[in-house]
């Protein structure tokens, strides 16, 4: 059944990338209210697509936001339910005159397809679907599967994770399939254990009643931004350190046997900054590897400063208020409500006399490891195994998917984070990308996961005896 359903996936190749570049055409982006339409057309696009295949009821969920796309095939009695989860909204594409093609015309160059959701998540979304399509040509599903895919990952999640909370009955399953990450090198079987939480806050100063002339003023009127920087420049030391008290309190560092297989990853940091961050050195917290910065340490970045006067040309002008997106990611031991306590009450300690600051949250996402020592995280490896013929490496991730979390604690269920993006993909950047093979090669890769038929003596001793260290 296996071979049928990848010679279909084989034969329609082309086929289902020209789907994808429909599903990319689509401005699906969450954040700008100017696209709420698009947004639901990318989950019509969506559960069209599944009623086509044969999934059964299929619907759009609404929520207080944008809609929930859902779908399921429950015709294996006696078999697990796989939860099958990826995200069909896109961050904002700009800045616009970097991307050498446009970000909503998905364009092929150097194997490639460029645009705006090619990786993250569109294509990932799409390489589960063509999975379950070919699967669901060969016969029945061999095991029952339940599709719920959001569009407010990339804004929080709220929606789903209201629903999670509220109708976990309806959502009955053995495991969820995370289709979101990344391969830790091309060719190199990945999943992705950890990711790290995030509270994503807006800070905003506020001097004089309403903007000022600068020479009749400057002297006697605080200036907002002057304030901000101060204040900004007070949350990390020159090293990276980040300054709010207390934040480093609680942490749960990995255990050493995880940082120990860390260290026999395939990385390299001086190509990894070359090739991926392209600055001249690597900054960050002493003491810590790369590995260990990015995806067990807390950080803290700075998005942009919007406001005062930013167009061509030059304007006299003390702005009344200043404002900071400004967002620390969080590693187990931290939550969001105390991470977002400590940075509020820090900041009213450093704020310059003139001036009046609120910190507001925008939204927040807790944490999360998840367990290796369960049978789907098996047949995830083995699966892998057998397409790669290579072990598979157990890697966090430094972003963050605020849902997984609440499968463990609404559903009860391990996540398996299965996720073909490579590290050159570009994320949330310009000219993100998706190499076209991976689509190929990966949806062959997710049929293979989807074998698991319930015998767990097909796996073999070989992932246990590695994921022994893992257990939690
Ligand atoms: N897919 C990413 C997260 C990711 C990327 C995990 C690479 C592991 C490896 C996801 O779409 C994302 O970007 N999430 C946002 C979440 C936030 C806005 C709540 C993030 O991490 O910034
Ligand atoms: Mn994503
Ligand atoms: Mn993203």
């Amino acid at each position: 059944m296996l071979e049928a359903a990848l010679a279909f996936a084989e034969g329609n190749r082309a086929q289902a990338l020209d789907e994808l570049k429909n599903f990319l055409r689509i401005p699906s982006i969450s954040t700008l209210p100017e696209h709420t339409p698009d947004v639901r057309r990318a989950a019509e696009f969506l559960a069209d697509e599944l009623r086509r295949i044969g999934m059964e009821n299929v619907r759009l969920i609404e929520t207080s936001g944008h809609p929930l796309v859902y779908a399921d095939s429950l015709h294996a009695p006696g078999k697990p339910t796989i939860l099958c989860y990826g995200h069909y909204d896109v961050q904002p594409p700009d800045p616009l005159d970097e991307w050498l093609s446009p970000p909503f015309e998905p364009t092929e160059r150097n194997g490639n397809i460029y645009a705006r959701g090619a990786v993250d998540d569109k294509g990932q979304l799409w390489m589960e679907v063509k999975a379950l399509e070919a699967l669901l040509k060969a016969g029945p599903l061999p095991v029952n599967v339940r599709v719920l895919s959001e569009g407010e990952e990339e804004v929080g999640g709220e929606g789903i994770a209201t629903y999670l909370r509220e109708h976990h009955e309806e959502l009955k399953c053995d495991v969820a399939l995370v289709c979101d990450t990344e391969l830790f090198a091309p060719d190199l079987p990945t999943l992705c254990v950890g990711l790290r939480g995030m509270i994503y806050t807006e800070i905003e100063v506020r001097g004089a009643r309403t903007d000022l002339h600068s020479g009749m003023y400057g002297g006697a009127a605080p200036n907002p931004f002057v304030a901000l920087a101060q204040v900004i420049a007070k949350l990390k030391d020159d090293e990276g350190r980040i300054l709010i008290p207390g934040i480093y309190d609680g942490i749960e560092a990995p255990t050493a046997a995880e940082l120990e297989a860390w260290k026999s990853l395939p990385f390299d940091e001086e190509h990894y900054r070359e090739t991926e961050v392209g600055s001249s050195v690597l900054t960050g917290e002493p003491g810590y590897s790369v590995l260990e910065r990015t995806w067990a340490r807390p950080t803290l970045d700075v998005h942009g400063m919007p406001g005062g006067f930013t167009g061509a040309g030059a304007k006299t002008v003390i702005p009344a208020k200043a404002l900071a997106k400004v967002s620390l990611r969080l590693v187990p031991g931290m939550t969001p409500q105390d991470t977002f306590d400590k940075l509020r009450s820090y900041v009213a300690t450093i704020t310059p006399k003139g001036v009046s600051i609120e910190v507001r949250l925008i939204h927040s996402g807790e944490p999360v490891v998840v367990g290796t020592d369960n049978p789907f995280i098996h047949a995830a490896t083995e699966a892998m195994h057998a397409v790669f013929n290579k072990d598979t490496v157990f890697v966090r991730g430094g972003g963050s998917i605020p849902i997984v979390g609440d499968f463990a604690r609404q559903l009860h269920v391990p996540a398996v984070m299965m996720g073909f993006g490579l590290p050159d993909d570009n994320l949330h950047a310009p000219n993100e990308k998706l190499t076209s093979a991976t689509f190929t090669a990966a949806q062959n890769r997710s049929f293979a996961s989807c074998l698991w038929r319930g015998d767990e003596s097909a796996f073999q001793a070989r992932s246990l005896e590695r994921l022994e260290f893992f257990k939690r």
